[in-house]
């Protein structure tokens, strides 16, 4: 006899740099024995880059260009946890294609704190800027309507990891039906 499994939507991770979406993301794929995968890693396991290669020969919207094609493979999985670039949401189709078979939750965090977290960091080609702290400030405020597009938003500051996925797997629950 065939075992039927039911096809649980995906967890979408979206948010700004440093919000946390791999660190959440994984934790959560383990407790709730979901599968993990991450756009950013997907673009460069593709193209045998890494990013802040791509962004620095061929520009920014190539890099957006494989970020689309990463999104449209992982938008047709179920039963992941999807973590996304912080750019994802520029594109609406990004958007259209994730919430296909996800629920969205998108981290925030203050400018502040992401720069405590990420500031000093030099993988990020979009924050290798003279002054980082007021970067953030501009991206953020660009960037605030499209994040609000997510189902669900969840502040990290001043949160520990445990309380943001207890709080994120509640509402995972209720959305599917399942308030337990
Ligand atoms: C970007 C965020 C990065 C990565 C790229 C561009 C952005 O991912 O996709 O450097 O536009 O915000 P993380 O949010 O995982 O750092």
């Amino acid at each position: 006899m065939q075992r039927h499994v039911k096809k649980r939507p995906n967890i979408v991770l979206i948010g700004f740099m440093g919000t946390g979406k791999t660190s959440i993301g994984r934790r959560i794929s383990s407790q709730l024995r979901m599968r993990y995968v991450d756009t950013d890693e997907i673009v460069e396991r593709d193209s045998r880059r890494r990013i802040s290669d791509i962004f620095a020969e061929d520009g920014e919207p190539a890099f957006r260009e494989l970020e689309s094609e990463a999104v449209r493979k992982v938008s047709k999985l179920h039963n992941h946890v999807i973590s996304t670039g912080g750019g994802v949401v520029l594109k609406e189709a990004n958007m259209t294609e994730l919430k296909r078979n996800g629920i969205i939750f998108c981290l925030t965090a203050t400018a502040e704190e992401i720069y405590k977290r990420v500031g000093h960091q030099t993988h990020r080609p979009l924050l290798q800027d003279p002054d980082p702290l007021a970067k953030i400030q501009s991206m953020l405020t660009e960037r605030q309507s499209y994040y609000a597009k997510a189902d669900h938003m969840i502040s990290t500051t001043g949160r520990s990891f445990g309380e943001i996925i207890t709080h994120i797997k509640r509402m995972f629950r209720k959305n599917i039906g399942n308030p337990k």
